[in-house]
């Protein structure tokens, strides 16, 4: 069993991220907060940091913030409920540091209310490219009637604890604890003096799942829960408006208690007024992306355009262009550009023929389209062929690629650029240098099967290396991000 404050004289805190980002999550972490003990598990990031209210709420990879007030490994709850509820009590509350530690940390890093960004809720199923993200179920606990009558029950409790105690015995030791009277344990008076004196209103929300979750209900653990808290620090429940929330999971391999840092999810973006791709992942994209300097970033289907601007707010030294054929989509994105007062260029295209001269940009990323609003099958299979075809014209020799891609589809993809089905072959006929300036956008193409196409013909083959894959989860849909590198291999060929 393991607290991580306990093991750092910085506080500890963990952040819920988007399953396949959690990589990204911890390095921007350990870059941007200095961070030290992260360590990541599915979905959640955890670490120890001196952090203040703006570096904490600058991270661009995590959905939600919490001080960790503890950390358990593998808490299996016995078969019978009152000892596991017991067990449970116990095992959060037994050091009252931690929780006086982690209360006055969300104290001092926690805000109440944010009104610009809980004005648009982001990530809607019903707004997303992908039809991502079904709003999260989150289970509250009604404790507060049992409050009122705490001391009749807990007299009756205090008998049946002490008769599960002794039949329990045996499973309770298994975890290594040690048997602590919650009694002995009453903080001094002063232990929460600035909460007391608010008369500090809490809930608790409370998450179970695996073996633990088949035996117990989560509303009967969050609720045990609140009535020890009450017991312990004299916090007054409320279910509509607490000042403070409870968070409590518990599955098979970690029970953790903690306090979120805000209402709404880091994820919203204050210059989004037109949602689209959830910001985490355009985020990873960007990452992904490497954008340096002076380059020349597209987005050939930027949609509202939430991948380039997160990358303008994040390196703002390079040059970005939106393209999409959609007059509506184009203004999604110029009405948040205009909010983000950043600089990317818009225009209306189709990516099967972009405006632009071969080999002219550094930087593509682009989302490709999927999902129930954009159709499936041959059809989106062709149409990603050509689109692939003409990026990789207009992408410079060593220039970067960034996909997103549905996992379906994704297969698809890396066989297709295995295969070469994408690649553009330039040829110069008798050694005469292409006027790519002549030609209406493209250079001359040929068809993988139409190579030979002079009698003397010198070519070179445009093809994409892959270098990374990423699994990602958008809420319903998965998908995978894809990095390539554009790569050329010359060869004189000869009829
Ligand atoms: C998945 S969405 C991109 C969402 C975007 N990443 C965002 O955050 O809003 C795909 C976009 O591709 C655009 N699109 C579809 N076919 C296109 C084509 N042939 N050329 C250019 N854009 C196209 C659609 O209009 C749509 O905006």
């Amino acid at each position: 069993m393991e607290s991580c404050s306990a093991q750092s004289s910085s506080p500890a805190f963990f952040v819920t991220v988007g399953r396949g980002l959690e990589n990204f999550a911890a390095d921007e972490i350990r870059a941007k907060l200095l961070a030290s003990r992260v360590e990541v598990i599915e979905g959640k990031v955890f670490f120890c940091a001196d952090v203040t209210k703006e570096n904490l709420f600058s991270l661009k990879m995590v959905e939600r913030a919490f001080v960790l007030v503890k950390k358990i490994n593998s808490v299996r709850l016995p078969y019978h409920k009152v000892s596991g509820f017991r067990l449970l009590c116990k095992l959060a509350l037994e050091d009252v540091r931690s929780w006086k530690a982690a209360a006055c940390v969300w104290k001092r890093l926690h805000v109440s209310a944010e009104p610009s960004l809980s004005r648009v809720r982001q990530g809607g199923a019903d707004m997303c490219p992908h039809a991502e993200d079904a709003p999260r179920k989150c289970k509250l606990t009604a404790f507060s009637e049992d409050i009122s009558t705490t001391k009749d029950r807990s007299r009756n409790k205090d008998t049946l604890l002490y008769c599960a105690a002794e039949e329990e015995k045996e499973e309770e030791e298994a975890f290594q604890t040690t048997t602590v009277d919650l009694a002995q344990q009453r903080p001094p008076a002063d232990i929460f003096p600035e909460l007391l004196k608010d008369n500090l209103s809490f809930r608790v929300s409370f998450r179970c799942s695996g073996r633990n979750g088949r035996r117990y209900n989560p509303q009967e653990l969050g609720c045990q829960l609140g009535l020890a808290l009450t017991r312990e620090f004299g916090w007054k429940a409320d279910l509509r408006k607490p000042q403070l929330e409870v968070i409590a999971h518990l599955n098979n391999d970690i029970f953790i208690v903690g306090f979120p840092l805000s209402r709404v999810s880091l994820a919203n973006r204050s210059w989004c007024r037109c949602p689209g791709l959830r910001p985490t992942v355009a985020h990873a994209i960007a990452v992904l992306a490497g954008v340096q300097s002076g380059a020349k970033v597209l987005d050939p289907m930027c949609g509202s355009g939430t991948i380039l601007l997160e990358a303008t707010m994040e390196w703002k030294s390079a040059y970005y262009m939106g393209a999409d054929i959609d007059c509506s989509q184009l203004s999604s994105a110029s009405s948040n550009i205009s909010s983000s007062k950043q600089s990317i260029d818009l225009i209306q295209a189709s990516v099967l023929a972009l405006p632009l001269q071969s080999s002219s940009v550094d930087v593509i990323v682009c989302d490709m389209p999927f999902g129930r609003r954009f159709g499936r099958g041959n059809d989106i299979m062709s149409q990603t062929r050509s689109s692939l075809r003409e990026m990789i014209r207009v992408l410079a020799n060593s220039g970067i690629l960034v996909l997103l891609v549905s996992q379906k589809m994704s297969q698809e993809v890396i066989k297709m650029v295995e295969e070469g089905k994408c690649c553009q072959y330039k040829t110069q006929i008798n050694s005469a240098p292409v006027d790519e300036a002549k030609l209406p956008g493209h250079a001359r193409e040929c068809e993988p099967d139409e190579r030979a196409c002079g009698e003397d013909s010198s070519s070179t083959v445009d093809v994409l290396s892959l270098q990374e894959l990423v699994p990602v989860s958008l809420g319903e849909t998965e998908a995978r991000i894809h990095k390539y590198v554009k790569v050329q291999h010359e060869g004189k060929r000869t009829s």
